[in-house]
């Protein structure tokens, strides 16, 4: 064959592979414009970029792709709702190799949150995949961070968001911090993992809304709301959880489990809290409440929390002298099963009450 034939030949076989969609090319993204190119391939990189002001990062992924952050990614500062990224897909594989996702967060904080004030995109990272998510390190989120609602097993790990510029406050928030509403971790799904990371904020490092077979074990949680079950609105079960080997420090709450007071046929059964330490807590250590918003209000009878456990291992509870280190606040036989006190250690702080609840008397040390 002449060479240009040949060259012919190879190139029209080249395009052939290309044309048979083999998806196991690498996808890169500098830019929102190549992410529906790069989302045909199994590996996708992702280069540092800003995106837009007011568009949202999604990307929807194939089966068993591969996602390997490489560079810092910020976001255009805008009113809008968000959210700023969100992947979907199934078997993902997602290194975020601590590359920042910088929310702008000071651009939005005004003590206010969400419930008032500048609008602010959230959450932050939309979480909509299974497989493994490693390494992703967020800042200044402008409210809720990240919210995980996976369609299959999912393992997440060495995840940070660091909102602590938001304690300061600023011109807008008077005498409060600045950041508010910046909860680490939403979770609305079963069968998850969340471990070794870290949560420096305003609000719960964890919130479970739903879901069953959740583990958070080995985080750290520091100024924050510390690690909730709920709030718990009406239709609605969250069941087998494990906290584990977590540190939650200075932070208003260590482990709470909040019921709307309205909420009704919900339920919050089988939660285990095993061998964490909490420090320099400012509000209350344990807070069981049915009374949610309400601290320690009139609770509502509408969800049962049923077989609560503070064993095996040691969990250690050091509160501020003006804190509470244990309160429950129960609506009539509404706190059943099950419940063990008695790898609970607590100091430091007031006794606190312990409303109609028949499964947790006799623990008046508390
Ligand atoms: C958004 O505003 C924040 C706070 O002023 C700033 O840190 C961040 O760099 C800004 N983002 C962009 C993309 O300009
Ligand atoms: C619980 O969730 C983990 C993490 O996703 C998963 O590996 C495990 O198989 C689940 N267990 C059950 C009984 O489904
Ligand atoms: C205790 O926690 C509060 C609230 O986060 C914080 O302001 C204070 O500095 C902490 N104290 C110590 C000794 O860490």
């Amino acid at each position: 064959m002449f060479p240009s034939l040949v060259l012919g030949f190879l190139a029209a076989r080249i395009a052939a592979v290309t044309a048979a969609g083999s998806s196991g090319c690498i996808g890169t993204i500098s830019s929102l414009n190549d992410v529906s190119n790069a989302v045909k391939c199994t590996t996708v990189n992702i280069n540092a970029f800003t995106v837009p002001a007011g568009q949202t990062f999604a990307l929807q992924l194939l089966d068993g792709t591969t996602v390997n952050v490489l560079g810092e990614i910020q976001f255009g500062n805008l009113s809008w709702a968000g959210p700023l990224f969100e992947v979907r897909g199934n078997d993902i594989t997602f290194n975020g190799n601590n590359q920042r996702w910088d929310g702008g967060g000071p651009f939005y904080w005004d003590g206010q949150g969400t419930n008032s004030g500048k609008q602010k995109p959230h959450p932050m990272m939309e979480i909509l995949i299974s497989g493994t998510l490693s390494d992703v390190y967020v800042v200044n989120s402008p409210a809720h961070a990240f919210a995980i609602s996976n369609p299959g097993p999912i393992t997440i790990s060495g995840v940070t968001v660091d909102d602590s510029q938001g304690n300061h406050p600023n011109s807008l928030s008077g005498k409060s911090a600045a950041a508010h509403n910046t909860d680490g971790f939403d979770v609305s799904g079963s069968n998850i993992i969340i471990q070794k990371s870290t949560v420096i904020n305003q609000d719960d490092c964890l919130a479970i809304n739903s879901g069953t077979n959740i583990t958070f074990a080995d985080n750290y949680c520091q100024s924050g709301h510390g690690i909730s079950i709920g709030s718990i609105s009406s239709n609605s079960v969250v069941s087998d959880v494990e906290i584990s080997g977590n540190q939650v420090v200075s932070s208003a709450y260590s482990f709470r489990i909040k019921t709307d007071a309205t909420a009704t046929n919900s339920a919050v059964q089988r939660v285990t809290y095993n061998a964490n330490s909490a420090t320099n807590c400012t509000s209350y250590g344990v807070l069981i409440t049915q009374s949610y918003p309400s601290t320690m209000g009139t609770p509502g009878n509408g969800v049962t929390i049923s077989d609560i456990k503070f064993a095996p291992g040691t969990t250690s509870l050091t509160a501020n002298s003006g804190a509470y280190m244990v309160a429950v606040n129960c609506g009539s036989g509404t706190c059943t099963g099950n419940w063990d006190w008695s790898g609970l250690q607590a100091s430091g702080g007031k006794t606190g009450s312990i409303l109609n609840n028949d499964v947790i008397t006799g623990f008046g040390q508390y």
